[in-house]
C-alpha cells in the first residue's frame, strides 16, 4: 500500500465528453483530492453510458487506483446511469456514503435529495459516486473523506487496528 491514496476520477457527463463545454468537475474534484493528501493518477471524461463508465472505472484500478471518485449522473433525469453503471460491477455497495453525503447535503440544499450518490467496492477499489455540480462534488467528498484512508486500507487488505 503506498503512503499515498492513489485516486482517479471520473466526470460523467454528455455534454463535457462532447466538449460542449468545459469539465469544472473533474479538475474540482482533483483540487481536494491533493488537499487531503492523496494524489490523483488520472481524470477521466466519459457520457453517461453504463458501458463507458464501467470500462473507466476497470481502466483506473488497472492503473493502480485504490480510490476512484466520478462526478455527475447520480440524479433522476433519464440519463443518470451512474449508479446502475457501478452497482452492476460492484462487488459490494457501503451504503454508508451515500447515506451521510445526503443528510449532510441537506442542510446545504433540498435538492440533495435527488442525489443517487454512492459508494461501492469493486475489486479492491473503494468507488465514489458524487454529485455532478463541482461545489456539489466537493462538498459530498468533504463529508465523507475522513472514512476513506481506513477503508482503502481495509479493502487493501492491510490489517489494522479494528
Ligand atoms: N449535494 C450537494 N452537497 N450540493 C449540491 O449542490 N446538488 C444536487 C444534488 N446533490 C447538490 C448536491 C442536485 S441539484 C442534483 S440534481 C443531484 O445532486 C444530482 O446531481 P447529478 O445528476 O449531477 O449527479
Amino acid at each position: 500500500m503506498p503512503e499515498k491514496i492513489n485516486a482517479g476520477i471520473i466526470t460523467i457527463s454528455d455534454r463535457a465528453s462532447q466538449g460542449v463545454y468545459v469539465d469544472q468537475g473533474g479538475p474540482a474534484v482533483r483540487k481536494a483530492v491533493e488537499g487531503y493528501g492523496w494524489q490523483s493518477l488520472g481524470e477521466q471524461i466519459v457520457p453517461d453510458e453504463k458501458r463507458a463508465i464501467q470500462k473507466c472505472v476497470r481502466e483506473l484500478i488497472a492503473g493502480g487506483c485504490q480510490l476512484v471518485l466520478t462526478t455527475g449522473g447520480t440524479g433522476v433525469a433519464p440519463k443518470d446511469v451512474t449508479p446502475e453503471a457501478l452497482r452492476e460491477i460492484a462487488d459490494r455497495e457501503l451504503p454508508g456514503f451515500g447515506e451521510t453525503m445526503r443528510m449532510e447535503s441537506m442542510k446545504i440544499t433540498p435538492n440533495a435529495i435527488l442525489s443517487r450518490s454512492l459508494a461501492v467496492a469493486v475489486d479492491q477499489c473503494l468507488v465514489i459516486a458524487l454529485p455532478g455540480k463541482p461545489s456539489g462534488a466537493v462538498e459530498c467528498l468533504g463529508f465523507v473523506h475522513q472514512a476513506i484512508p481506513h477503508c482503502v486500507k481495509v479493502l487493501q487488505g492491510v490489517p489494522t487496528s479494528c
